[in-house]
């Protein structure tokens, strides 16, 4: 009964349908959005702003911030590019976000949105999509990367295949691998340094130590961007009390001191996402069939390699806009989401135990 409900009220919610929605609200006249009242399940404070932006700003400003949408193409003018809006001041977002702007697609928020709300939002955009166009020494960190770094990694840091000109190829930092796997150190390491064998050139002898570091800076805080602020340990805001570093990226524990219960978590998932995924978790579940993209593979080696508890926890609470993937947060508390994340690490992806040995004479 929960996920019959639970369902409805995502039908209502997930990111897709906003694309319908807002076409109603653009041709509605003046431009005054309609609120639904009860649209969405209100849960106090709990919210998480990199939630409400996925829900109510990414499908005109873009997942990265940078106005990069499929709205963008049919709104006059186009939607904000808060990555180079360095001029713009936290109140006037604020007034602009509760009171629309007129002659554009910003509608009012205030009928959606509480003032805190508002604010959250607001200032997760600030600190994520605008923190290099905010900060100088980022700025000069992305020009140097597009001096000395895109040739290889990319306009957005996605590695650009043939260009590196060996065998390895130029990391990917978009991965939630990535973010596990490099930390400043090491990536300040790398880049002066370089790599062994590949065509990651060390840069100690071109680029002075503080510009090494305004690079990779700037590569940490916009294009290794975390796909919500949940993500553990990498994040670029400094000052955070994360959970230890438990050295191995695979085993990192759920943010937030969480502790996820799988045999709980068992029962959430066949009765909620086996319906997509598969009880076997290989995405060939009964809904599968009526899905595009289809439900992710659990199983596959991919897969596996590169989501750990944090990259789950982060991928069920966010969901995939533009997929079906619902966003659970919104219908599941953050325990919830742990328990079934645990579930889905320990039954799909980690790897199994390494055998002690080969049984002697064992075969087939
Ligand atoms: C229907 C598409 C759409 C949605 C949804 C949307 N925006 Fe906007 N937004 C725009 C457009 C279009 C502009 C105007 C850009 C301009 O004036 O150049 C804008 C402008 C803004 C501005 C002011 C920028 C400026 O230069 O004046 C802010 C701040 C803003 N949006 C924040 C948000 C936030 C936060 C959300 C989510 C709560 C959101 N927007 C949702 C389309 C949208
Ligand atoms: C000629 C191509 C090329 C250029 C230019 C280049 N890189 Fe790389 N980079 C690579 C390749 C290839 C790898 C993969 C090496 C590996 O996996 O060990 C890599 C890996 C990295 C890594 C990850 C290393 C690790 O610890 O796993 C970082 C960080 C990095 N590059 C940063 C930069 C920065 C910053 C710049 C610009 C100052 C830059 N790179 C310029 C090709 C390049
Ligand atoms: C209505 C179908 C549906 C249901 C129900 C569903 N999912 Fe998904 N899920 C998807 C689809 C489709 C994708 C793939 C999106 C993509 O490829 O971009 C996905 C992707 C994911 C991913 C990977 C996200 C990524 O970034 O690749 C995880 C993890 C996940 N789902 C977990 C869950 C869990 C846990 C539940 C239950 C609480 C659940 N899903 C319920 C359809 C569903």
């Amino acid at each position: 009964m929960l996920f019959i409900t639970a369902w409805q009220s995502m039908q209502r919610i997930a990111g897709q349908r906003m694309l319908p929605l807002l076409v109603c609200l653009l041709a509605a006249t003046g431009g005054t959005p309609v609120a639904h009242a009860g649209e969405r399940p209100l849960k106090g404070g709990s919210i998480k702003p990199a939630v409400l932006y996925h829900n109510y700003c990414s499908v005109c400003h873009g997942d990265r911030g940078d106005g990069n949408s499929r709205a963008r193409n049919s709104l006059v003018p186009p939607p904000r590019d808060f990555t180079r809006a360095s001029e713009l001041t936290r109140e006037t977002m604020v007034a602009i976000v509760t009171g629309g702007k007129p002659g554009t697609a910003m509608t009012a928020w205030k009928t959606q949105l509480e003032a805190p709300e508002i604010e959250a939002v607001v200032d997760y955009v600030r600190t994520t999509f605008m923190q290099v166009a905010l900060d100088p020494r980022l700025q000069r960190g992305r020009s140097l990367y597009a001096q000395n770094c895109m040739v290889c990694h990319g306009d957005h840091g996605q590695g650009a295949s043939g260009s590196a000109g060996g065998l390895v190829p130029p990391r990917d930092f978009t991965t939630p691998q990535a973010r596990v796997e490099l930390t400043r150190e090491r990536m300040i390491s790398s880049v002066t340094h370089g790599r062994a064998n590949t065509a990651m050139a060390a840069f100690a002898a071109r680029l002075p130590a503080p510009d090494i570091e305004a690079v990779v800076d700037y590569v940490r805080a916009s294009l290794m961007l975390p796909a919500s602020d949940a993500i553990s340990g990498t994040s670029a805001h400094a000052g955070r009390s994360g959970p230890p570093d438990s050295g191995n990226p695979m085993e990192q524990p759920f943010q937030n001191g969480l502790q996820g219960n799988a045999t709980r978590g068992e029962r959430t998932y066949m009765s909620g996402c086996a319906t997509c995924h598969g009880p076997k978790g290989d995405g060939k579940g009964p809904r599968a069939y009526f899905i595009n993209p289809k439900p992710r593979n659990f199983i596959d080696p991919a897969f596996r390699a590169s989501f750990n508890r944090p990259a789950i926890y982060t991928a069920v609470s966010d969901g995939r806009l533009g997929a079906e993937m619902p966003a659970w947060s919104k219908v599941l508390d953050h325990q919830e989401i742990a328990d079934v994340s645990e579930f889905v690490f320990q039954r799909f992806v980690r790897q199994p135990p390494v055998a002690k040995g080969p049984a002697r004479g064992a075969g087939h």
